[in-house]
Parts: C-alpha cells; structure tokens; sequence
C-alpha cells in the first residue's frame, strides 16, 4: 500500500502525447492510486474528477497508512498550463498535492487546436497573453473549468463576458510587473527621441564621419509636456520615472479624471485630441479595450506636434499602425517607439521595420528574471487559491 509524501515535490515530468508534459508531485503521479484492497483504479480520469479539498499528509499526522491510502482517493483538479512557465511558478503548482498537472512543453505558444485538446475537462486553465480564450476554448473546457489564471496584467485576450456568464474566476498579475515594464518604457522612449538605434548603426556603417552640429540630434525631455494615455499603475510608474528628467507638464486621458493619483505629478486630465496636441511626448499605457481599440489613429496623428515621439506599450491594437506608418514616413510626427505591436511578432517585411524613426522592440516590458519569476509564482498561487474556493492574490473583479 502507497503511503502519501509528506511534502510532493517536482521531480518528473513524463512524455504523454506530442508537446504534453505531466507534472508529477513526487510518487503520485507515476504509479496507480490504489484503493484500500490494493486494486489499482489508475489515475483518476481528470475529465471526471470534481473540484476537491488539498489532501490530508499522513506522515506525522498521527492517520494510519490506512487512512492515507482514503486519503490518495480523493479526486486531483485538472490544470492545464499552456506553456514552460518560469520555475517559481512551476514549483508551486507542482507540489500541489490536489491538481493533476499537465503542461504544454515549450516556450513557443500552443496551437489553438491543442489548446482546445488540452483543455477538456480542466477545472483550472494556466494561460498567456498570446493563447485567445473565447467561448470555443470554454466550451471545449466544459462545465468543470472553475478559474482562469493568466500570466500577465493585460487581459484582453480572454472573452471576459463569456468568462463571467460562466462563473468562472479569473487571476491576473497587476502590480509585479509595473516596475520593469516603467523602466523599460522609459528605456524606449530615451532611446527613440535620442535616436539611439540609428546612432548605434552609424558607427558600425562609417556614418560617423565627425562631430557634426547638428547630426543625429534629437529631442530631450527637459521642460518638456509629457502625455499619458491611461494614468494607471503604469503610467504613474512611468511618469514618477520621467519627472526627475526635468519634464515641465505632465498631461492624461483616461475614462475619468483622477485626481490622487495625478497630484503627485500635477498631472492635468485633458481629452485625447488635447493630449494628442500639446504633448511633446506621448506614452500609452492604458489597458486595451473596446474604447481604446483603434484610439491612436489618423486623427490623433495629425493632432500631434510634428516635433513629437509617440511611445506605446500597451498593447499593439490601441494603435492604428497604417496611420502610424504614414505619419512617420510623411514626418508628420517625429518618432514612434513601440514595444507592442499587432501582430506579434511583426512580420520582418513590416513596413513599420523599414523607418529610421520606428524603433520596434518585441513585447519585452517585464521581462526582467525577477519580474517574470514573480509573475509566475503569482500566477500560480491565483490559480490554486481560486481552485480551493479561498480568496485569490490578485483576482480580476469581473
Ligand atoms: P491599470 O488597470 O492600472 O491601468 C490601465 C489604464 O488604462 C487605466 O489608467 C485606465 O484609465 C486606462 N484606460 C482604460 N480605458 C481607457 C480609455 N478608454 N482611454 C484611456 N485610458 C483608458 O493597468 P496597468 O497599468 O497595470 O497595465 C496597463 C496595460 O499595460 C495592460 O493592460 C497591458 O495591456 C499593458 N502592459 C504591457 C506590458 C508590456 O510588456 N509591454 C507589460 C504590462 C502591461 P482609468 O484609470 O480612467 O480607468
Ligand atoms: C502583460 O502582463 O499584460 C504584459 O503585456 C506582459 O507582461
């Protein structure tokens, strides 16, 4: 008869079928649960099993081996991760003695096809920015799918109205990544108004034939008019950033004014084409939705000083990127820097590519080791806290 660890570790993982890892707590996941004659029932079907309490650990628990073994009976909660996560996260949930585990085994994202295979009969669903969640994948869940936990801030790839009409709970991670992403905000705006690319790629092509008054300048943010599109975690974190530059004004647009937040930069609440005008340097840091789809458009472009960087690291769609095209080849704006384009990755024929004034990162806001381990174990611990009915670290209030 098995006796339960007392405390399941990661320590396999076994090949199941083309790109599926199981993620095994220590000696359970391997061998067959067996029943209190010794037959072997197998493991659980996941597809069958219903949301169940964490097991009791025998060792040291004063329960027989008998009672253990009752123990080993209870159902596992199916997870399914959509990708290699970072090992905080992994960790966590792989010694969740509760969940059976299964993990699509790359770091490329998993075809929607799989997706859809994957996730039958999950009761918890692990995803990432780039896996859409909308009502196919939800229906090829079924009914036992209880929560959703994704790696990111952004949550604009699940379908959140058919996510709520099913009861289902949703994580996310807010707050861990806020740094990074402002740093590496504030990294691409430098780097576009200081038109560090191109300076890079003069002195590797001989262009740089001497110190020339006025050769590769660019614009500096001192008394500078910053705008902000969405004065959110980020955005203060980017403008508490950018204040020490010597910036003069800080501008926002949101859904509504909000005053404690902007006091600390005495940021002015003005409308989207006011900002667009009179900012010298644009940064998009809202959230994409419905109403922010699109929002950067020909009409904002045109609005804004021909002098004027655009920086965006929001998300790719919050930008019209034909509009954005033709206001940087005709000049009509001086530079975009964007971390976050539509599609990504962008096709390396992107016109967008072919501008000295377009500096193009690949989605790389929190991608500090720190920050994505964080975000990892945070994810994580949403998941399970969600799968045992207990309050979630970060729960999208839907
Ligand atoms: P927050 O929820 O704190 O901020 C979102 C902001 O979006 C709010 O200020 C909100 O304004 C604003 N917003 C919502 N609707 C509109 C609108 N119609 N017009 C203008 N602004 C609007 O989120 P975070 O700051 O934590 O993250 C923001 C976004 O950044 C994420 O949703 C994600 O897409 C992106 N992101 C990108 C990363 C990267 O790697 N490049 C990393 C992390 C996040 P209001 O306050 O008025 O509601
Ligand atoms: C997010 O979290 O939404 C980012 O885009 C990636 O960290």
């Amino acid at each position: 008869m098995q006796e339960l660890p007392a405390a399941p570790q990661l320590v396999s993982s076994t090949q199941l079928d083309s790109g599926l890892l199981r993620v095994c707590p220590k000696g359970q996941a391997q061998g067959p649960v067996c029943e209190p004659g010794g037959r072997s029932l197998g493991r659980p079907r996941p597809s069958e099993a219903p949301p169940c309490s964490r097991p009791r650990a025998a060792a040291g628990s004063g329960q027989s081996s008998r009672t253990a073994t009752w123990v080993r009976l209870e159902r596992l909660m199916k997870v399914f991760v959509t990708r290699r996560i970072p090992p905080e996260g992994r960790a966590a949930l792989a010694q969740a003695a509760d969940c059976d585990v299964e993990q699509w085994d790359s770091d490329e994202p998993i075809p929607s096809k799989e997706l859809e295979r994957g996730v039958v009969g999950a009761h918890g669903l692990l995803c990432l920015l780039s896996d859409r969640v909308d009502k196919k994948v939800l229906d090829a869940a079924g009914a036992n799918l209880k929560v959703i936990s994704t790696l990111s801030v952004g949550v604009d790839h699940l379908a959140l109205d058919e996510i709520k009409k099913r009861g289902i709970r949703v994580g996310y991670t807010p707050d861990v990544l806020t740094d990074a992403t402002a740093e590496l905000a504030v990294s691409l705006l430098l780097t576009t108004c200081r038109r560090l690319p191109e300076a890079i790629g003069e002195v590797k092509n001989g262009g740089w034939t001497s110190w020339k008054p006025l050769w590769m300048c660019g614009y500096g943010l001192t008394q500078s008019t910053v705008g902000i599109v969405g004065l959110g975690r980020i955005g203060q974190a980017i403008a508490r950033r950018l204040k020490p530059f010597g910036v003069q004004r800080f501008l926002y647009t949101g859904r509504q004014p909000k005053p404690q937040e902007a006091a600390e930069f005495q940021a002015e609440f003005v409308s989207a084409p006011e900002l667009a005008a009179e900012s010298d340097f644009v940064v998009v840091s809202c959230a994409l939705t419905p109403a922010t789809k699109g929002l950067c458009n020909k009409d904002f472009f045109q609005k804004m000083k021909g002098t004027a960087v655009f920086v965006n690291i929001s998300r790719g769609d919050v930008v019209n990127q034909d509009d954005l095209y033709q206001a940087l080849a005709s000049g009509q704006i001086a530079a975009a820097g964007l971390d976050v384009t539509t599609p990504e990755p962008l096709p390396t024929d992107h016109p967008l590519l072919s501008l000295k004034n377009c500096v193009i990162l690949p989605h790389i806001g929190s991608a500090t080791y720190k920050t994505r381990n964080t975000m990892s174990l945070l994810a994580a611990n949403n998941l399970l806290a969600g799968l045992r009915g207990e309050p979630m670290p970060s729960e999208l209030k839907l």
